[in-house]
């Protein structure tokens, strides 16, 4: 591939009949026109495919009483923030009480409020005021297991005969022949079987020990579970996002997504349908979506894309497109009607993105605007909007990582908690990658995601458009066209640090358009369009 300095490049695009340089700075506020259109898109039952969703660790947002603990009085404090940013939900990472075995994922109580938090006032509080705001709120449903200290399990394991004793999973044997499976992965150990003395019974466990799984052939459990999530949608929340839904119930062959498991998960959709407006997202499996969506009416609104989510950064660092070309194509075309793609580039469970883009900034933002600009509901993992680093402390385990509290501010506790000693130690560079710092800063990867979410807000096409893969000639270039009735526009994202060519046939859409985000230069000439991108570029053209 032939070279084309950046100072060509830009040349090249002012020569294109209709690729002119970008404007300068792009704005990091919508228009009160496009959130006049945006509220239109997001009211209603299809709201969730036109939002932005932020996940949220409560306990590193924002300290208020100076424990060192984020809490939600601290979350409802910087709505306006989330506001500004862009964002239309939030996600909670689980609020409810808990012996913190696994950050909250291990629920000692499914109706109450995890005391370093705040309690039910301060929840109510928050979702009031977050709907003031006209943000939605969807709350974590952790129900594959609960934690040891759950009042269920204390009586399960208390003996053979007690009133729970059937709730959880038991076996007189560390294995049982219908359940066909063990850990779910090395870091929850080896053993998925733990030995109760009280009952001389082993109880299963996908997780950690501390997270006994439930016995969902119990018809107790399912109703119990099913009223759990009418209890938090009679509070008001939006939805969910469903912990390991595929692991509910175990078989001899199987424990991922079996027939039992998709029957609950339609009663769960059921309960949902009975309130408006509500939506789900599932957590899903990382090689298979599909399942989740089940007929695109019954099962979820949306599962993560976790096939581009979890390995984008192998088609930066590899420099191969394949990866996210296979995981953009499934979602163009692979799922039914009525499904809606999450996608992401960041979550509590994996690296933190600057990590993953090894520290390259433009990695970080392609790689971002890939998940901003295919057909999904894109979620925005908190810090992510700041580059946010990788910590080293360990409080549970190695995922902490990418868990550290938010930096607001330069000053000692960053602004996050008044206390010496925060929950957890801020992350890498703490005193540069914050919001006081980036707010400053025109080129700041925060500007940059205000503009993205700016420039998305109020256009149906980038949740809900058409996705159409183009396969271009050169495989350091991804490109897909999104149109919809209204408008089409056309996005090509570079794989690559040096200047980058391609041609793709030309369709209807492919008319040389004006460019509205990045830069690059695209001409048409008969039946074949040619793209030509500086290096480490992207661009959007408006082709319709
Ligand atoms: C999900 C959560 C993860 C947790 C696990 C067990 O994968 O995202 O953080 O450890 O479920 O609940
Ligand atoms: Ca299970």
């Amino acid at each position: 591939m032939r070279k084309v300095l950046p100072v060509l490049a830009l040349a090249l695009a002012c020569s294109s009949t209709r690729g002119a340089a970008p404007a300068a700075a792009l704005p990091t506020h919508a228009t009160p026109e496009q959130d006049a259109r945006a509220d239109q898109l997001l009211t209603g039952p299809d709201w969730y495919r036109h939002a932005v969703v932020y996940e949220a660790y409560v306990r590193s947002m924002s300290d208020t009483n100076g424990d060192g603990i984020g809490d939600l009085p601290g979350l409802t404090s910087k709505l306006d923030y989330l506001k500004t940013l862009g964002v239309d939900a939030i996600w909670l990472m689980p609020i409810m009480p808990t012996p913190f075995k696994d950050s909250g994922y291990d629920i000692a109580d499914y109706r109450a409020i995890n005391p370093d938090y705040g309690d039910m006032a301060a929840f109510e509080a928050f979702l009031a005021a977050a709907h003031a705001k006209k943000i939605r709120v969807l709350v974590d449903l952790v129900l594959n297991h609960t934690s040891d200290q759950h009042a269920w399990f204390k009586d399960s394991r208390a003996s053979k005969t007690s009133a729970h004793a059937d709730w959880y999973v038991w076996s007189d044997t560390p294995s049982r022949a219908d359940i066909g499976c063990g850990t779910y992965g090395p870091q929850f150990g080896e053993q998925a079987w733990t030995l109760e003395p009280a009952r001389n019974q082993y109880y299963f466990h996908r997780f950690y020990p501390q997270q006994p799984d439930l016995n969902y052939r119990n018809p107790a459990v399912v109703k119990e579970t099913l009223d759990t999530a009418k209890f938090w949608l009679d509070k008001g929340v939006d939805g969910f996002r469903c912990d390991v839904i595929g692991l509910l119930v175990e078989s001899a062959t199987g424990c991922d997504m079996i027939p039992e498991t998709l029957d609950y998960i339609r009663q769960l959709r059921g309960v949902l349908d009975r309130y408006p407006d509500r939506a789900m997202v599932a957590e899903s499996k990382i090689t298979s979506v599909t399942p989740y969506f089940g007929s695109g009416k019954d099962m979820f609104h949306m599962a993560f894309d976790f096939p581009y989510g979890y390995f984008w950064g192998l088609a930066f660092n590899g420099g191969s497109r394949k990866i996210a070309f296979d995981a953009l194509s499934t979602a163009a075309t692979g799922y039914p009607p009525g499904a809606q793609d999450a996608s992401l580039i960041g979550s509590h469970d994996v690296q933190r993105a600057w990590t993953i883009a090894r520290g390259v900034a433009w990695k970080y933002r392609r790689a971002a605007e890939i998940s901003m600009f295919t057909k999904a509901t894109p979620f925005v993992y908190y810090g992510e909007e700041l580059g946010l680093r990788a910590g080293s402390g360990v409080v549970v385990d190695t995922r902490d990582s990418a868990r550290t509290p938010m930096a607001w501010t330069r000053a000692p506790g960053h602004g996050f908690t008044t206390s010496p000693k925060p929950w957890l130690d801020f992350g890498e560079a703490a005193d540069e990658t914050n919001v006081e710092i980036e707010d400053a800063d025109p080129s700041s990867m925060l500007t940059f995601y205000r503009q993205l979410l700016a420039f998305r807000r109020g256009h149906a096409v980038w949740g809900t458009g058409d996705l159409v893969m183009l396969d271009v000639d050169n495989p350091a270039l991804l490109a897909f066209v999104r149109k919809n009735a209204e408008e089409a526009y056309l996005v090509v994202v570079s794989l690559s640090e040096d200047p980058q060519e391609g041609s793709v046939a030309a369709t209807e859409v492919m008319r040389a358009g004006e460019l509205v985000w990045g830069n690059a230069a695209l001409t048409v000439a008969g039946a074949s369009a040619r793209l030509t991108v500086p290096g480490a570029g992207s661009a959007v053209f408006k082709v319709r």
